[in-house]
């Protein structure tokens, strides 16, 4: 994979990287990559696991960065926050236009990279302790909760999800967060393989603006995408499984696409051990 290469693709593609939490052994190697604000925040972290998905997730935006930049060494990133704590690239100037979001969740971290666009990622492990009707009434639309609340089973707590990961995919999206009231927003799934958004005019957004997609990462992670395109063509999402430094990809297992929209294909079963990219093709 040349990295020049990587950041042409940019203007038709988006892409997200998948990496593992970092644990202590990582340490000596990612800690020299972070600076001073994510190392006091790593030191705040009491849990490990928090610790190592923070790590991670802060080397492999960094590494990843740099791949569409050579120029620029990994340390050299600043980054600035938003009044909603959504981080960007702030220097070193005259790098490329890139723009990024980062999710971590129980043994999972995406990092996903457009140029120019505003585009969030979630990802979320699905197989966790919650209240899934209670959440569901409290966060979603009505007719979010409805659907969940008449479900069973593994069904009930698989739709959940499919809300829950891609309702976070849009607030990351727009860089607001909870600022932006979850039940102004309602996902509808038409027929097998499709998602839509129906937003609330107070929002003062545009619904075909956006390219959504679903994707099951792994057998207990779901990962959506957000991509404001606007009127241009959606955007073929590439996603990959690396280490935290982007130096490989050495997991190999393709995610599933669930659902996209506003038509998407299936990603079938291609349980091939040698393919390092999962590709979505665009849908127009
Ligand atoms: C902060 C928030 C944007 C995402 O939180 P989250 O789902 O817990 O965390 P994720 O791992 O997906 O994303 C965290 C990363 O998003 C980025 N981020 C932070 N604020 C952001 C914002 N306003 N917009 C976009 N990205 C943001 C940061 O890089 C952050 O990583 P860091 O904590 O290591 O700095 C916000 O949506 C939130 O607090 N959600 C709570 C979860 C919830 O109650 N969801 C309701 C069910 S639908």
């Amino acid at each position: 994979m040349s990295a020049g290469a990587d950041l042409d693709r940019l203007d038709s593609e988006a892409h997200v990287w998948l990496t593992g939490p970092a644990g202590p052994e990582a340490l000596p190697e990612l800690a020299p990559l972070l600076d001073e604000a994510e190392l006091a925040q790593y030191e705040r972290y009491k849990v490990e696991r928090a610790r190592a998905l923070h790590l991670a997730a802060r080397a492999l935006a960094r590494s990843v960065l740099s791949l569409y930049a050579p120029a620029i060494d990994p340390r050299e990133w600043r980054f600035r926050f938003n009044e909603h704590g959504r981080p960007e690239i702030d220097g070193p100037v005259g790098g490329p236009p890139l723009r990024f979001n980062l999710s971590h969740t129980d043994g999972l971290v995406a990092c996903l990279v457009t140029l120019r666009l505003d585009a969030g990622v979630d990802v979320e492990r699905i197989d966790r302790e919650l209240n899934l009707t209670g959440v569901a009434r409290h966060s979603f639309s009505a007719r979010e909760a409805a659907d969940v609340r008449r479900r069973r089973g593994r069904d009930q707590r698989q739709r959940f999800f499919h809300y829950w990961t891609l309702k976070e995919a849009y607030i990351k999206a727009r860089g607001m967060g909870l600022a932006l009231p979850l039940r102004r927003f309602s996902y509808t799934f038409p027929s097998s393989g499709e998602v839509a958004i129906e937003l609330d005019p107070e929002l003062g957004d545009r619904a075909g603006d956006w390219q959504l997609a679903l994707y099951q990462a792994a057998p207990e992670h779901y990962l959506a995408t957000a991509i404001r395109r606007g009127g241009a063509a959606d955007r073929e999402i590439v996603i990959r499984r690396s280490t935290p430094l982007a130096t490989e990809c050495r997991e190999l297992t393709p995610a599933r696409l669930l659902a996209s929209a506003p038509v998407g294909t299936v990603f079938g079963d291609d349980s091939s051990e040698s393919a390092a990219e999962t590709r979505v093709p665009r849908t127009r």
